[in-house]
């Protein structure tokens, strides 16, 4: 790490502009899942406990420059302050006058939490304006939104640029398990990839065949993968010009010695609908008018043979349909198996990105893995092997 903690910064007496993540769901209003507001408590107390008072910066949703009241921060500073267990005052802007004057009137043990950041145009262009504004409020800065680093906004990157600068706990924890898993793993390390498509996963997957000693592929872009094998894939959802790409990548893997396990059987049926009849069949056995759904049995217990002995394994997407059952049964089984080879020690298990927290959270295992990444987007682009800009400019931030 060529960045800070907070432990090197000095916090007594100062105004920490704190970078967070709280774009959280809600549902009228409701946060139906808290873990974004959770994972930064500890960062916040820190600062608190240390004598400095945090000013709060985060996005909510893509409001595109404008004020848009359906993604204020508003709802969040309740939530936020029942967690901290401290007092949260809500600033309705995020510079300007009303933003000093939050600074300006705050006491020990509050925090603050300005509105969101995007409803300003100048935040996704990385505009120097409104990075300077930003400084202006705080003396130093801490960015705790791992999720959001692989976006060079002006309150991740510019802002960055211009204060003695950290990271916090949850990026901590975030690069630690990224590292653990993919910098310097306990070897075999095997990867799940899975997801709908083999083009926004491309990146992920050439960096993963030169890194990794496994790679499982499942989910709707295994179908991309056997077609490129010539297998009839029936009516299976299928990115027929990715074909080519997909061979290449199998390619690459036999050069670099990454032993790829595709299905070998598989769970099909005439319509996408929970329920629906289905029947499991070898991979070259797939009706012209049915779909894959879901990984077999037999690619299941393979897999499991792998988790036996891997000790570090990256798990990304499913390995199904897993919204709807039956076809959850593959990602089901396989995250149940990765959850308990991690209790009994055997095995660091990290999971991240998108739908794959919703699919563990399913199989009821979350809570078994090494760790789970609040990041959806910036998990991807870390394990693509991509510098994250609001990482990279923690360590180009000046002196503290
Ligand atoms: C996320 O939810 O993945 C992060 O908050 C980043 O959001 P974004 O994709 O809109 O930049
Ligand atoms: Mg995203």
């Amino acid at each position: 790490m060529d960045w800070k903690t907070l432990d090197e910064m000095p916090l007594a007496d100062k105004t920490v502009l704190v970078r967070v993540d709280l774009n959280v769901p809600l549902e009228n209003g409701t946060v139906s899942d808290d873990t974004r507001i959770q994972r930064i408590v500890p960062t916040i107390r820190d600062i608190l406990d240390a004598g400095g008072k945090p000013v709060l910066l985060s996005h909510f949703g893509r409001p595109k420059g404008t004020h848009d009241p359906d993604m204020s921060l508003r709802p969040l500073a309740e939530p936020l302050a029942a967690a901290v267990g401290r007092p949260v005052m809500f600033c309705a802007d995020c510079r300007g006058p009303a933003a000093q004057a939050a600074v300006a009137a705050q006491q020990k043990d509050q925090v603050v939490l300005l509105e969101n950041t995007r409803f300003q145009p100048g935040e996704v262009t990385n505009d120097a304006k409104l990075a300077a504004e930003f400084a202006e409020l705080g003396e130093v800065y801490c960015n705790d939104a791992f999720s959001c680093s692989h976006r060079a906004h002006a309150s991740t990157e510019g802002v960055a640029q211009l204060l003695p600068s950290c990271g916090g706990r949850l990026m901590e924890a975030e690069l630690g398990a990224l590292d653990a898993a993919l910098g310097q793993p306990e070897r075999p390390l095997a990867a799940l990839v899975g997801g709908a498509k083999v083009s926004t996963k491309l990146d992920l997957l050439s960096n993963l065949v030169e890194h990794v000693d496994h790679l499982i592929i499942g989910g709707a872009m295994a179908n991309t993968f056997l077609a490129a094998q010539g297998f009839n894939v029936g009516t299976s959802l299928l990115e027929q010009d990715m074909t080519d790409t997909a061979a290449a990548i199998l390619d690459k893997a036999g050069e670099t010695g990454c032993k790829v396990l595709l299905p070998d059987d598989v769970v099909v049926a005439r319509e996408f609908k929970a329920g629906a009849a289905s029947q499991t069949v070898a991979v070259d056995q797939c009706p012209s008018d049915a779909m894959i759904l879901d990984a077999g049995p037999n690619t299941v217990a393979r897999i499991g043979d792998v988790l036996d002995q891997a000790k570090t394994m990256i798990w990304n997407g499913p390995l199904g349909a897993f919204e709807i059952t039956p076809f959850d049964a593959a990602t089901t089984t396989a995250a149940r198996k990765v959850a308990e080879r991690t209790r009994a020690g055997a095995l660091v298990s990290v999971a991240g990105g998108g739908d794959t927290v919703a699919a563990l959270n399913q199989a009821g295992v979350t809570g078994d893995f090494s760790y789970v990444s609040a990041a959806g987007g910036a998990f991807l682009e870390w394990m693509e092997g991509k510098a994250l800009p609001g990482i990279a400019a923690l360590g180009k931030s000046c002196a503290s």
